[in-house]
């Protein structure tokens, strides 16, 4: 047992504790030997505390120091010092003074880490996963899951003085319906059979609104076992939310007040709710997307009209053939080379577009290679419908809906970010309401739900559920901060014949509603609220609140793109006796 006992951490002293005799333990940051005189600067999670061992002052912890190394763990005892005003550090909080050691313990040694601790230099994501404690150790990552504790406790602080309780529910359950792969356990009790980790506490939060619990949230993880792109994780975490007797402003209002909160306790920021409302169709339309960044406008206009009455076969044949012309105006872009130009339509063929088309506007209209094919009306039209002036730049996607959307959405965040269009400090939250509730499965020629098929249709629009499934909206709604969806959710169906005539419409036979969903049904039967609820994404939220663009950065210990843990080595092989007892057998990959 150590001797010392440390009194205070290494953030805390200041000039008022001049004189105090101190205890400080920590790790040992950096060491410099000045003639004689050694400097060590003392961290811990608080902060940093310079520690002097002079040999004038004590010979014999001056003579200890000399063995001391970058992250071994010591306790010193010491007087605090002014420091002369000369020597004063501003960037450190306790830089006005320094403590004079009269005692030195080694607590611990430390190999030398195959990183620098404090550096920002350039280490790989791999050599900081595989060493995720020593990545840890550095102040800016414990600065970040600090803020993310902070979001949590004032989501916590929040629901409760709203009189939501937090209930958990199980992992060890039933495939979800979230649209993503499952991750099975598989059981030896009950042989041969698995069970599946939640995508999401969807189907236990409704149960609770069936037991009467009326406001249910819960801080939680979920399991998705799916490609990894970005802003993605197999498991990550859910504010999950379930409120009975409310309609979609309800949880609108609910999940503003939590944001305001969450943004004064984190960035001590005062944002204003509302946030803006767009309709699905606008959203689609507008910005080619349903989740828009509108930190920037550069909206999406159609030029289909004007493109039939050209001479520009491109467009021509495919505004005839049903598909669709639309563009951005990439303002004050004219001055964009061709080669940065044609670097813009290799990036638009990577979401399907064939070709790019783009005009420069100047003083007498618009120049380019295909400007021959457009008369000046049709100039003067495309003018005024981009309100374009000189210096402008045109740029049009002909296809498809789905494919003219997808690029042009793409290349507005492209060409906003590369043109500095963006303001990264402000955060802009919006909702993006009435998404359909179907969406045509052209592979399995059936209707998938957008959402999930516990998904409340609007009621104006029953009357053609059958009839005319893709123009039923559903009564859903998504949460998008500067163009990242951050949480979604719905009023859900709470009526079992509605339930049966939605799974009819999916293609999901009676017997299979039975098997997967079975225990939703049944308690619909008795007695079920009206209820609706959201989940947002609490890793993205905290990315993006300090600016980060790697959700990784703030999940204490994440997984690679290839879904492993390199500091515990997950997954990986196990025993024969355990695929014994679970009565599995493998098939190894060759
Ligand atoms: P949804 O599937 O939209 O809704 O998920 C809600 C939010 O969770 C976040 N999210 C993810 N974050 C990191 N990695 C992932 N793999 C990942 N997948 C989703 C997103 C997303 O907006 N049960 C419904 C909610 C409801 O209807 O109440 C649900 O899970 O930020
Ligand atoms: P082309 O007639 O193929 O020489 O193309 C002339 C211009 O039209 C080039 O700038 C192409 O990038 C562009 N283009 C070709 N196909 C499309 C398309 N489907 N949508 C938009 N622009 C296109």
């Amino acid at each position: 047992m150590s001797d010392l006992q440390r009194t205070h951490t290494c953030g805390q002293l200041r000039r008022a504790d001049a004189g105090s005799e101190v205890t400080l333990s920590g790790w040992v940051d950096t060491r410099r030997d000045h003639g004689g005189v050694i400097f060590i600067d003392l961290r811990d999670r608080y902060g940093k505390t310079q520690v002097v061992f002079n040999p004038e002052h004590n010979a014999e912890a001056h003579k200890e120091a000399s063995d001391l190394r970058s992250e071994y763990v010591i306790a010193v005892k010491g007087k605090v010092n002014e420091r002369p005003e000369d020597m004063i550090n501003p960037k450190l909080e306790t830089g006005e003074i320094e403590v004079m050691s009269d005692k030195l313990e080694i607590l611990n040694t430390s190999e030398t880490p195959p990183f620098e601790i404090t550096a920002d230099t350039d280490v790989s994501t791999e050599l900081r996963l595989k060493y995720r404690y020593l990545d840890l150790r550095r102040p800016v990552m414990q600065k970040y899951l600090t803020s993310r504790h902070r979001v949590c406790q004032a989501a916590r602080k929040y629901f409760d003085s709203n009189n939501f309780i937090e209930v958990e529910t199980p992992f060890l359950t039933k495939s979800t319906p979230e649209g993503a792969r499952d991750y099975l356990v598989p059981s030896r009790i009950n042989r041969g059979q698995f069970y599946a980790l939640p995508q999401s506490p969807q189907l236990f939060k409704q149960i609770l609104m069936v037991s009467g619990l009326d406001r249910y949230f819960q801080i939680v993880k979920c399991f998705r076992d799916e490609d990894l792109r970005a802003q993605r994780q197999p498991e990550f975490t859910q504010i999950d939310l379930e409120m009975s007797f409310v309609r979609e402003d309800d949880v609108i209002n609910i999940i503003e007040g939590l944001m305001v909160e969450v943004f004064k306790a984190v960035l001590g920021k005062e944002i204003t709710a509302p946030f803006k409302r767009l309709s699905y169709r606008d959203a689609m339309s507008l910005y080619g997307c349903d989740a828009p960044d509108l930190r920037f406008e550069m909206t999406i206009k159609e030029i289909t009209d004007i493109a039939k009455k050209s001479n520009f076969k491109v467009f021509k044949s495919v505004a005839e053939s049903g598909g669709q012309v639309r563009g951005i105006n990439a303002t004050g872009c004219a001055k964009l080379s061709r080669k940065e130009i044609d670097e813009l339509t290799t990036f638009v063929n990577q979401f399907g577009a064939k070709g790019l088309a783009w005009f420069k506007v100047d003083e007498n209209g618009l120049t380019s290679q295909i400007a021959k094919f457009f008369n000046a009306d049709l100039q003067s039209e495309i003018i005024k419908r981009f309100s374009a002036v000189p210096g402008d730049l045109l740029l049009f996607v002909a296809d498809k809906e789905s494919v003219v959307s997808q690029a042009l959405s793409q290349l507005r965040i492209n060409i906003a970010k590369t043109n500095g269009f963006i303001n990264e400090d402000e955060f802009n939250l919006s909702w993006v309401v009435d998404f359909p509730l179907f969406e045509y499965n052209e592979e399995m020629d059936r209707y998938d739900s957008l959402h999930h098929p516990f998904t409340s249709p609007h009621p104006d629009d029953l009357e053609f559920l059958e009839e005319r499934p893709l123009d039923v909206r559903a009564r859903a709604y998504d949460i998008v901060l500067n163009g990242v969806e951050l949480g979604g959710g719905s009023i859900r169906i709470h009526r079992q014949d509605v339930q049966k005539k939605i799974f009819n419409l999916l293609k999901i036979d009676e017997a299979t509603a039975q098997e997967r969903f079975g225990f939703l049904l049944e308690a619909l039967k008795y007695g079920a609220p009206p209820h609706g609820g959201i989940a947002l994404g609490l890793d993205r939220m905290v990315t993006i609140l300090l600016g980060l663009d790697d959700i990784r950065e703030v999940i204490a210990f994440p997984k690679t793109q290839k879904a492993a843990c390199l500091m515990v080595d997950a997954p990986s092989d196990v025993d024969e006796k355990q695929l014994k007892d679970l009565g599995l057998s493998l098939q190894k990959p060759d």
